[in-house]
């Protein structure tokens, strides 16, 4: 059933409220708000505060990323250590590894986690990822995985704005049993359509560019986004004032998505972004790109007019709502519209068509959701804010980086920035801030749930060799990622595997690049290929998922390689090894046999990605189908 599609009240309000663009006569300063101003999804216009500068380049990271890194390494170094202990590492000096780290602390490993995109099936795989290596979760202290320190996706937003409360704690919190986006009774964990819409209203009636990520972003955030009301208040900026934040010990979260422009190839007059796309990203510091115009700009003050660098028109706090920020990396209306439009011949999602005639890439993994539910939010949004199809399909910010130069088809920086979903990029897996070189990330555990193997929603590492290419084109040192025939033919689309162990796998031919640990989400003690449009889960079918992804991470406790724990310690400190001028142990160079890729293809036409279960192969899925535990609902059937 659709939502409603009258709701007096709300059009009562848009109607009758006349958009008033005019600033008031004194701005408040930010220090004269209440919790109650946040409350609102209104940005709110205040005065400028001194700055020497509001648009850096980006020639390294900002002070504040480097100060809160520099304050990591010590948790880091902790962590580091107390798993390194556990761990059988046998020919190793862990001593003195550990006493050169302590000595010099820029030369703790910088590791990453980054979780692909995938609707709410690969939040909750990737969520188990993150469970299965927190060491505050039992079993991995037992099965010694590690702690990591930056990530990317949805559960990321969870468990920063929970202030990094354990993956359980977090995920009761969650609520996955609510189907979201359907009409609900609950009105404490989720909220109705029409209530959401109620919610963005008052951005719309300041002024500001609605999209149907505002709303998206609201269904998402009363599951992943923490404070009452599906997290109203909470921004991404406010991030940085949680004490976990603070005191270094959670993950510096970071998203990341491409831009349109103007030149972009359509359908249906609908863009796609061009493969050489600019990447944005944000933390709760930072937006910004490596790439399109090199820049940087505060998150909390998103929303507010710039031309070449300074403020126009007063400056404004609380865009940044971490429910936007959320949508706003998530953005694939225009696949699903062209999808849609097109009888599912152009566009499925993750498809990227981005050459006409025919699309280059052509996908057909998975279908988005049908034209009446589209079409049914549409007239929503033309009901409630007079918006047409073309004028809410993209999230549309007031863009920091404009100049008084750029006209709005000068390519990279028109008045306002378009961002869309990278996975219509063949990315999505957020690596691509991570490897920037100015992070000196070393080791980067990329979780590959986006479902892009068809027909079955596996794996098959597309994402991961879609940013190798990308790094490519942009010389940035990433490791050498062989094709997704050679991922199925060699089956990485079930086992881990490292990419870049040796410098002579990387494209720099040095040990610039991180090592990549690819881990696709595979059916170790369950068949997690849920479709991307299962919107609610069951409590016993989340805790298949878990033990699934904690049996995958941890390869069956050992069952499956007693060495397995060593071998994934031994990628951790690799890189850091040089630096300490120590040299990798035999047990090591054993483990690198097993799990780095070799440098070797196999392009032949690969077989659909159809894995039974790597624990128990003789449990077929039709007989797991049949006996597990059941329950959960689909988005596309609101
Ligand atoms: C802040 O909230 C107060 C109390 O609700 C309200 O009177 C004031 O107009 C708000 N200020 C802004 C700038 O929105
Ligand atoms: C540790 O590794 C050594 C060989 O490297 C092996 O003989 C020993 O059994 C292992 N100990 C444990 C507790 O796994
Ligand atoms: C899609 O299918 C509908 C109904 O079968 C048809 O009317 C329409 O022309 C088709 N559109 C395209 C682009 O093939
Ligand atoms: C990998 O997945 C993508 C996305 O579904 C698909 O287009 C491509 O054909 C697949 N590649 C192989 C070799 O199966
Ligand atoms: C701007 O757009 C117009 C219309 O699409 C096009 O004719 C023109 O070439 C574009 N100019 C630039 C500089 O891209
Ligand atoms: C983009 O920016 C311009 C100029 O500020 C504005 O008038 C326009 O409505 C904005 N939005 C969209 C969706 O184009
Ligand atoms: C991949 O896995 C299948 C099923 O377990 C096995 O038959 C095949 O030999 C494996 N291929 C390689 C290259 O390891
Ligand atoms: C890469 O270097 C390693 C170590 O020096 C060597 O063992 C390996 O054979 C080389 N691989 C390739 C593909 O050149
Ligand atoms: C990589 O570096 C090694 C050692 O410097 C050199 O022998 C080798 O030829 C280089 N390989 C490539 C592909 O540049
Ligand atoms: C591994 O340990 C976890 C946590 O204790 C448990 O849930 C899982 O069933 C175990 N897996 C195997 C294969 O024994
Ligand atoms: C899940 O995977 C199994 C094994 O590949 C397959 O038989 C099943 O059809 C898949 N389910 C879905 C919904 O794709
Ligand atoms: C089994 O398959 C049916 C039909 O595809 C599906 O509706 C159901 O959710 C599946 N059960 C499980 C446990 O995945």
């Amino acid at each position: 059933m659709l939502p409603s599609l009258t709701w007096p009240a709300l059009l009562g309000v848009a109607a009758a409220v006349a958009i008033d663009r005019r600033a008031p006569a004194i701005l408040p300063t930010e220090d004269d708000l209440t919790a109650a101003n946040y409350s609102s999804y209104a940005p709110i216009q205040v005065q400028c505060p001194k700055r020497d500068q509001w648009v850096r380049s980006a020639g390294g990271l900002s002070n504040e990323e480097s100060l809160w890194v520099e304050g990591r390494k010590p948790k880091v170094l902790e962590g580091l250590t107390s798993y390194l202990e556990r761990l059988n590492l046998s020919d190793f000096d862990l001593e003195t590894y550990l006493t050169r780290l302590q000595e010099n602390k820029a030369n703790v490993p910088t590791l990453g986690m980054a979780i692909s995109g995938g609707a709410w099936s690969s939040a909750l795989t990737g969520t188990g990822a993150l469970r299965a290596i927190d060491d505050r979760f039992s079993p991995a202290v037992e099965q010694q995985v590690p702690t990591y320190n930056i990530g990317g996706s949805w559960p990321v937003m969870g468990l920063v704005t929970y202030n990094f409360p354990t993956i359980d704690a977090m995920i009761h919190a969650w609520h996955v049993d609510i189907s979201r986006g359907t009409a609900t009774t609950d009105t404490v964990h989720a909220a109705t359509i029409q209530t959401m819409l109620e919610q963005i209203a008052p951005k719309h009636e300041a002024g500001y560019d609605l999209s149907y990520m505002d709303l998206l972003g609201r269904i998402f955030a009363y599951e992943f986004v923490a404070g009452p009301n599906g997290g109203m208040a909470t921004t991404l900026s406010g991030v940085a004032d949680l004490s976990n934040f603070r005191e270094h010990n959670m993950p510096l979260p970071l998203w990341q998505a491409p831009q349109l422009v103007a030149s972009d190839t359509s359908f249906y007059g609908i863009r796609v972004p061009a493969d050489n796309a600019a990447i944005y990203e944000w933390t709760p510091f930072e937006i910004g790109s490596w790439t399109g115009p090199e820049e940087f700009f505060p998150t909390k003050y998103l929303g507010m007019k710039m031309v070449d660098g300074l403020p126009v028109d007063g400056c404004v706090v609380n865009y940044d709502k971490a429910s936007f920020m959320l949508g706003m990396a998530a953005d694939a209306w225009n696949f699903w519209l062209i999808e849609a439009y097109s009888n599912n011949t152009l566009g499925s999602f993750a498809k990227r068509a981005t050459e006409p005639p025919q699309p280059k890439r052509s996908l057909s993994k998975r279908d988005g959701p049908p034209l009446s539910l589209l079409n049914g939010i549409a007239s929503l949004f033309q009901q409630a804010y007079s918006l047409s199809v073309n004028a809410a399909l993209y999230v549309s910010i007031p863009n920091p980086f404009a100049t008084s130069t750029s006209t709005p088809n000068s390519t990279i920086v028109p008045t306002n920035l378009t961002l869309v979903d990278e996975s219509e990029m063949l990315q999505a897996i957020p690596l691509w801030g991570l490897s920037q070189p100015a992070r000196g990330v070393d080791f980067i555990l990329a979780w590959d749930s986006d479902g892009d193997a068809a027909p079955y929603s596996w794996n098959n590492g597309t994402s991961l060799h879609g940013t190798y290419l990308y790094a490519q084109a942009h010389g940035v040192p990433f490791p050498i990622v062989p094709s997704p025939a050679t991922f199925i033919n060699r089956n990485y689309t079930t086992r881990p595997t490292f990419f870049g162990c040796d410098a002579n796998l990387t494209m720099t031919n040095n040990t610039q690049a991180p090592i990549i640990l690819y881990m696709g989400n595979a059916p170790y003690s369950a068949y997690t290929n849920y479709s991307a449009f299962q919107s609610s889960f069951s409590d016993e079918n989340m805790a298949v998922i878990l033990t699934n992804a904690f049996n995958q991470l941890s390869q069956g406790n050992g069952t499956l390689d007693a060495e397995w724990p060593e071998c994934l310690g031994c990628a951790v400190v690799e890189r850091s090894l040089a630096k300490v001028g120590m040299r990798r142990s035999e047990q090591c160079e054993r483990c690198f046999g097993r799990y780095c890729w070799d440098g070797r293809s196999d392009d032949g036409a690969p077989g659909f990605v159809d894995p039974a279960l790597v624990l128990d192969p003789s449990f077929s899925f039709e007989e797991w189908n049949r006996t597990g535990p059941q329950g959960g609902e689909f988005w596309a059937e609101v």
